[in-house]
C-alpha cells in the first residue's frame, strides 16, 4: 500500500472499495499462487497471485470486481492470475450482473512464457462471450502494457485517469528500439491521447476517485444484463398528452431560441439536450473523441435513451471517418442492450477529401448505416436544421427504418447546400454569365431547402414547432414502448463492415 501511496495512488483493494458500496466486497480464490519455477519463481511468493476477484454491489445492485495489483510483479499476468479474471468474468455471466475490471498490469508475465499467454487467450474469449450480455467495463489505473490492452479493448466502456493510465501494446522503450522514434509513454497512450485521438477511452477522469463515480453513474444509467428492465421503467404509468405533459416550460421556450438565425452559425447541440431530456442529465460517452458527435445516455419520461446527435460546433456536425465508428459503436450497444434511440440531425454530410477518402469513410460510413439499420429498438429521430445527402439518410432516417421521423420547420432537407447543387447544375451557363448565380441559388432553396418536400413524399412523419418537440418524442416513445421488430430474415449473422 505504502508503494502505491508514494506514487499518489490506491492499492487494488482501496479501489475496489472504493468503487463498490461500503462493506459489501466478497473476495474469491485468495489463496490462488502461480506454480512456475522458471527464473527463480519459485522463491517468489505472489498472494492470490496478483489479483484479486470477487463481487459485491454498487447502488446496492450486484457487480463482479477484479483488481489487479500493481505492487505484486507489476501486476503482470500468469497463468492462473489470467484464470481467475477468466472466472469472475464467467461468474458475472451467469449471475447476469456487469463485470468491472481495474486494469493495472505490465502484462504477460515473461517468467512464465506461453502459459501466461494462455491466460489472456481465457481471459478474451470470456470477454467475446459476455458481450453484449452484461456491459463490461475497463478501468485502465495504471500502465497497462501488451496483452493487458485487449481485454479493455473488447469490452463496452473503457475510463482512463488523467496523469495515471497509460495503455499501449509497447512502450516508448521497444518503439525506440523497433521503429528507432523518440516519443514518451504520455504522448504515445496517456489518458488523453486515448480519450481524445484513438478513441480507446469513452470517459476521461480527473483521478481515481472521480473516476469510481462516473462508473457508478453509468451503472445507474445502463441496464445491468441483457434483458434487465430495471433502467426501462416509465415515470408514470399513465401516458399524458403530448401537449398537456408538465414538462420545463422554460425549456420549452428555451429550445426556440438555440439555433442561430442564419444557416451557416454554429451553436452547442448540447443545449438542445438538455431541453430534451428528464432534469437536462445527460452522462455523455466518448466526450473528448470525434467531437464533431456526440453520444450519451440520458432519460425522457424516465426512460433510459441513447442519443446521437451531430455537434454543429464542431467541424459543423460532419460526418467523418471517427464520428462515424463512435456513432455505430454506441448504437450497436444501446440496441444490444434494448435501450432506445433518440437521432438529433443537423449535418451538412460526409467530409469530402483524400485525407478522409484514404482513411476509409466509405467503410467508416457504412458502419454508421449498417448500425442505425441493424438496431431494432425503438428509434425515433428529429431534423433540427441541415439533413444532406448520403448523411441524411445515414443519421437515422426512415429509409433505414426509423419509427418516426419529426423535422423543424426551417429545417434543409436536400441532396446537398444550394451553393454546391447550383454550381453543378448550371455550372456552364453560370461561366458563361446567361444565368445568375444568386438567382438560381433562391429558386432551388425554395424548391428544395425546407422540410416540406420530404414530407410530401412521405419521408418526414411530422413537421413540428421546435417547442413541441418534447411532447412528440415522449409520445411517440411510448407508442413504441412494446415494439418488436419481425421483419428479420433468418440468418447466422450479419457482415458488419468492420
Ligand atoms: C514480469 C514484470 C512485468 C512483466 C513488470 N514487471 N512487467 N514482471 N512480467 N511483463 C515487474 C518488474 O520486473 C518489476 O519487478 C515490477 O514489475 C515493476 O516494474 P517496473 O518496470 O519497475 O515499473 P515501472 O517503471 O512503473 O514500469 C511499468 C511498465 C514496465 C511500463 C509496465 O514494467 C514495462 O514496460 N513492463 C513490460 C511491458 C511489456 O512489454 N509487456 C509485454 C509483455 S508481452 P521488481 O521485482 O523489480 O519490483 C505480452 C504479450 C501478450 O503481454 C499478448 C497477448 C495478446
Amino acid at each position: 500500500m505504502e508503494k502505491q501511496h508514494k506514487k499518489g495512488r490506491l492499492h487494488a483493494i482501496e479501489r475496489i472499495r472504493a468503487l463498490l458500496d461500503k462493506d459489501s466486497f466478497v473476495e474469491i480464490y485468495s489463496g490462488v499462487r502461480h506454480n512456475c519455477s522458471e527464473f527463480g519463481m519459485d522463491k517468489k511468493e505472489i498472494p492470490y497471485d496478483g489479483v484479486i476477484t470477487g463481487f459485491g454491489t454498487i447502488n446496492g445492485r450486484q457487480v463482479a470486481v477484479y483488481s489487479q495489483d500493481f505492487t505484486l510483479q507489476g501486476g503482470s499476468l500468469g497463468f492462473l492470475h489470467g484464470r481467475k479474471i477468466a472466472d469472475i468474468i464467467e461468474a458475472a455471466v451467469n449471475a447476469r450482473c456487469p463485470l468491472i475490471g481495474i486494469n493495472d498490469s505490465g502484462g504477460a508475465r515473461i517468467q512464465e512464457g506461453v502459459n501466461a499467454l494462455a491466460g489472456y487467450g481465457e481471459i478474451f474469449y470470456n470477454n467475446v462471450l459476455a458481450s453484449g450480455y452484461i456491459p463490461q467495463i475497463s478501468i485502465i489505473a495504471g500502465s497497462c502494457a501488451g496483452g493487458a490492452v485487449y481485454s479493455p479493448g473488447i469490452t463496452d466502456f473503457v475510463f482512463t485517469v488523467k496523469s495515471l493510465s497509460l495503455l499501449f501494446v509497447t512502450g516508448a522503450k521497444v518503439v525506440k528500439a523497433a521503429v528507432n522514434t523518440d516519443i514518451t509513454d504520455e504522448e504515445l497512450g496517456g489518458a488523453e491521447v486515448h480519450a481524445e485521438k484513438s478513441g480507446v477511452a469513452h470517459f476521461l477522469a480527473e483521478n481515481e476517485k472521480d473516476c469510481f463515480s462516473t462508473v457508478r453513474r453509468l451503472l445507474d444509467f445502463i441496464p445491468h444484463y441483457y434483458g434487465d428492465k430495471m433502467n426501462q421503467t416509465r415515470n408514470d404509468s399513465r401516458i399524458i398528452p403530448w401537449n398537456k405533459s408538465n414538462f420545463s416550460k422554460s425549456k420549452l421556450k428555451k429550445i426556440t431560441e438555440i439555433l442561430p438565425e442564419k444557416q451557416n452559425r454554429c451553436y452547442d447541440v448540447h443545449e438542445i439536450i438538455d431541453c430534451l431530456t428528464d432534469d437536462g442529465e445527460f452522462l455523455e460517452v466518448h466526450a473528448g473523441f470525434a467531437r464533431n458527435i456526440v453520444t450519451g445516455f440520458a432519460r425522457i419520461a424516465g426512460v433510459v435513451t441513447g442519443i446521437i446527435a451531430n455537434q454543429s460546433d464542431h467541424l459543423g456536425g460532419v460526418l467523418d471517418c471517427d464520428a462515424s465508428d463512435k456513432a455505430a459503436r454506441f448504437i450497436r450497444y444501446c440496441d444490444a442492450f434494448d435501450i432506445q434511440l433518440l437521432t438529433l440531425t443537423d449535418v451538412p454530410g460526409f467530409l469530402p477529401g483524400p485525407q478522409e477518402e484514404q482513411k476509409g469513410i466509405i467503410r467508416h460510413g457504412a458502419k454508421l448505416i449498417y448500425a442505425y439499420a441493424e438496431a431494432t429498438v425503438p428509434k425515433v429521430t428529429v431534423i433540427l436544421r441541415k439533413a444532406y445527402g448520403g448523411a441524411y439518410i445515414a443519421m437515422c432516417s426512415r429509409h433505414l427504418k426509423a419509427d418516426f421521423v419529426f423535422a423543424w420547420e426551417s429545417s434543409e432537407i436536400a441532396v446537398m447546400g444550394a451553393e454546391g447543387a447550383v454550381q453543378i447544375l448550371y455550372g456552364k451557363d453560370l461561366k458563361s454569365g446567361s444565368m445568375e448565380f444568386e438567382e438560381k441559388k433562391e429558386e432551388y432553396r425554395k424548391s428544395f431547402m425546407n422540410p416540406w418536400t420530404a414530407a410530401k413524399a412521405g419521408n418526414i412523419s411530422e413537421v413540428i414547432k421546435p417547442e413541441e418537440t418534447r411532447g412528440k418524442i415522449e409520445a411517440a416513445f411510448a407508442f413504441l414502448a412494446d415494439k418488436k421488430d419481425t421483419g428479420k430474415i433468418r440468418k447466422k449473422h450479419g457482415n458488419i463492415p468492420l
